[in-house]
């Protein structure tokens, strides 16, 4: 059923978290230790990211630029929290192929492009017990 290769995971990526208030979660993180990469819009997702370094992975940290984005829904109904969890993989098409096939609700049935250009694509929360799962696409570390 499954090609093993599109779905070997290379580890988690990053964490997505709502805040309310970006500024003052940006503030608290930097005071956790985290190193601020950027802080930018996705106008086509409603968000507004700030990106935090973490040795080889990432925290996000989101806010709704509007109020019609998920994220604002996500906000209005359970406050600041985890929003999703992405996990690196080798070849995104060929896992979104899989998984399909595996019945899977797909969010993204292709990759779109997320922050720094990375080719990303999101999962159901109702096909992985409520949580939102973002795929990564990563070259894997040379042999
Ligand atoms: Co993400």
């Amino acid at each position: 059923m499954n090609d093993v290769r599109a779905l070997t995971m290379l580890g988690i990526h990053h964490i997505g978290i709502v805040v309310a208030d970006l500024t003052a979660a940006t503030e608290r993180y930097q005071k956790l230790g985290f190193r601020l990469l950027e802080m930018l819009d996705l106008p086509e997702q409603g968000v507004r990211i700030a990106a935090f370094a973490t040795g080889h992975n990432y925290v996000e940290l989101l806010t709704p630029l509007d109020q019609e984005s998920g994220v604002a829904r996500f906000l209005a109904a359970r406050g600041d929290g985890v929003h999703h969890v992405a996990y690196a993989v080798p070849d995104l098409t060929a896992a979104l192929q899989t998984l399909a096939a595996a019945g899977f609700e797909l969010i993204d049935h292709a990759p779109r492009v997320g922050l720094h250009g990375w080719r990303v694509a999101f999962i159901h929360p109702r096909s992985c017990h409520g949580v939102l799962t973002e795929l990564v696409e990563i070259a894997p570390a040379p042999e």
